[in-house]
């Protein structure tokens, strides 16, 4: 139900198209319909027996659209032919226009959906590609939508020629002749009997298959990203096992669908065969008992022919249907998803903000039967102050972050910027303020001067020098610089070629490139070396002087220098104060300070 009222928005849509499509097929068919009755007549004016066009609706209809007298001679043979070289022009232009606009409206349709499904995607909260596979969504932009866009435009445009086609063969057969009708029927019923065997199998062989593919292209995609676990914990053979498997399974569905649509087409062809010879058989009888002509015989024939077409068209139409069906409501599972509230325009957008933040009683749960990764936690940072964030891990620290960035809504409590909810800011305004150097470096398969400058818009002027001055910043500039090709060295997919800790430079410089009001670090100096780290926290201060920043890690030096530093134990804040104080408080962050320092001493 809810696929035939998809098809009709689709059709209302494109309403215009539509008409020209189906007029073009009406028109296509009823051609179709006619043609033979011209051969007909040409085999007949040829033959020595002369006419029998008196009788039968189709022939008198053919007669009454011929432009001459009719005759027992040649020239009547060369009107009817030239009848026949019209019709097959005018049928060309038919089909042209039927499948070019049918055929459009479903890539249209194709079209579209990518559109809605992508902006639907990108509103979604993160926590939908935590807990979704990539290789997921990739087939459902790419063979659901296929499926769907097929039943749009082949599977109605087939399913709409047979429509016409099968019943106007049928009334012309019995007008010309009932008895050899009905006899040229009874293989009809074996080929209804094969297609209702035979369909379900093919359309159950095909399903899944395709479920199959989805898995296969999955697992592929999935290997291929994580290649080098893959060498380092030498899966490979493992790896090949699994794709064995799942290919095999593909194989072994194929070959069903295969064997029985070979056995079908078969049945199609024998059963057709059967037909032809019951006609010529009994056609033959009664053209020698005078009650059929020699032109009757050869129309029939083409008309028979006009039977079988819708039989077969019909099983392919279903599956095309079944298979969109399934499709349709994945996609629509996609599309009816609530777009997370966070990520959809709207909202106040200034254009600055002080950046003062505040966390009042905020609890977070990622899911309903997970328990609270962040409880009651309370702070505030004035703008242009540092808050360090500390805690072991799973602690809940980058939570935080993620709450900071709108990346999510806190279950329950509230978020304050500028003393203002932060749910009444524009997400896209909000997060132009804030630089973000997210824990772990994802960076683009571009340049690096694109990747440190993502936020910079192409055509700012200088756009190349400040890229250089926040890579200075970011303590990477020298590394940059000896690499063969500099600023333009490209990044393999997810930044590859670059060690951890260049990474972590590089999304350091790209979050400075942000000229952000608000700086969100998080663990971001942990692949550094300390005499580096200190150089850039050095350097962060000097550029960020009025930045609030948060700062989050697991070495005490690196939030040392905050004005404000909490600890976090199972998402709960448990200490804070000041370096001094919390050293002088023997709670946890003295212990960590203490086994820290030690630990560095010793190395
Ligand atoms: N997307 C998620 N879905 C479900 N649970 C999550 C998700 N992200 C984090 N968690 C859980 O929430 C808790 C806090 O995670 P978080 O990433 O904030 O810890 P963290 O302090 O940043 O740890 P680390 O120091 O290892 O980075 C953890 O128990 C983690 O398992
Ligand atoms: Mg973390």
């Amino acid at each position: 139900m809810r696929t035939i009222r998809f098809i009709l928005a689709e059709y209302r849509a494109n309403l215009r198209w539509f008409v020209i499509g189906m007029i073009a097929l009406i028109l296509g068919s009823l051609i179709q319909t006619v043609v033979p009755i011209y051969i007909k007549l040409a085999v007949d004016a040829a033959s020595p027996d002369g006419f029998r066009i008196e009788e039968g609706l189709a022939s008198r209809m053919a007669v009454t659209l011929l432009p001459g007298e009719m005759s027992a001679d040649m020239s009547f043979v060369q009107l009817c032919l030239g009848m026949v070289v019209v019709l097959s022009v005018a049928l060309a232009v038919c089909t042209f226009m039927k499948r070019f606009y049918l055929i459009r409206i479903s890539r249209r349709t194709e079209y579209n959906l990518k559109k809605k499904m992508y902006a639907r995607l990108q509103d979604q909260p993160a926590s939908f590609f935590d807990n979704t596979r990539s290789g997921g969504i990739m087939s459902l932009m790419t063979s659901d939508v296929e499926a769907v866009r097929m039943m749009i435009g082949p599977a109605v445009m087939y399913i709409g020629g047979t429509i016409f086609l099968f019943p106007a063969s049928l009334l012309i057969m019995f007008s010309l002749n009932t008895l050899l009708t009905w006899l040229a029927l009874i293989p009809l019923v074996g080929l209804t009997a094969a297609t209702i065997w035979f369909n379900p199998r093919v359309r159950k062989y095909s399903l899944r298959s395709q479920e199959d593919l989805e898995q296969l292209s999955a697992r592929a995609q999935e290997n291929f990203a994580g290649a080098r676990v893959v060498k380092a914990f030498s899966r490979e053979n493992f790896e090949i096992e699994e794709l064995r498997n799942h290919g095999k399974t593909y194989l072994e569905n194929k070959l069903g669908q295969a064997r029985n649509q070979a056995l079908f087409q078969s049945c199609i062809w024998g059963f057709s065969g059967l037909g032809v010879l019951i006609i010529l058989y009994f056609g033959a009888v009664e053209v020698g008992a005078g009650r059929f002509s020699t032109g009757d015989l050869a129309a029939f024939i083409l008309y028979n022919l006009g039977l079988y077409w819708p039989m077969i068209a019909l099983g392919w139409v279903t599956m095309l249907f079944v298979r969109a069906s399934a499709s349709l409501r994945r996609l629509d599972a996609l599309v009816q998803r609530e777009p997370d509230p966070a990520q959809v325009p709207g909202g106040d957008a200034p254009a600055s903000i002080r950046g003062d933040i505040e966390f009042e009683n905020v609890n977070l749960r990622y899911a309903d039967d997970l328990p609270l990764a962040l409880e009651d936690v309370s702070f505030k940072i004035p703008a242009g102050k540092t808050i360090g964030i500390v805690g072991q891990v799973g602690s809940g620290k980058s939570t935080v972050a993620s709450l900071l960035l709108r990346l999510m809504a806190p279950t329950t409590g509230r978020i304050l910027i500028d003393g203002k909810p932060i749910e009444s800011y524009d997400s896209h305004a909000l997060r132009s303020f804030i630089g973000y150097v997210p824990q772990d470096s994802f960076l683009f398969s571009d340049t690096i001067a694109n990747n440190i400058g993502l936020a910079i818009a192409p055509d700012t002027e200088g756009r190349t020098e400040l890229i250089h001055k926040y890579t200075q910043a970011a303590e990477f500039e020298e590394e940059v610089r000896s690499l063969p090709k500099g600023y333009d060295t490209m990044l393999g997919e997810r930044g590859v070629n670059l060690s951890g800790g260049q990474k972590q430079r590089a999304s350091i410089a790209r979050a400075l490139a942000a000229n952000p009001t608000i700086l969100v670090l998080d663990d971001c100096l942990s692949a550094v070396d300390t005499d580096t780290e200190e150089r850039i926290l050095r350097n962060l201060k000097k550029e960020s002087r009025e930045v609030t920043t948060v700062i989050i890690a697991q070495r005490i030096s690196t939030v040392a220098h905050a004005d404000e530093i909490i600890v976090l134990d199972h998402g709960r804040i448990t200490e804070r104060g000041t370096d001094a104080a919390l050293r002088a408080s023997g709670g946890l962050y003295a212990d960590l300070a203490r086994r820290q320092e030690l630990a560095a001493e010793l190395a």
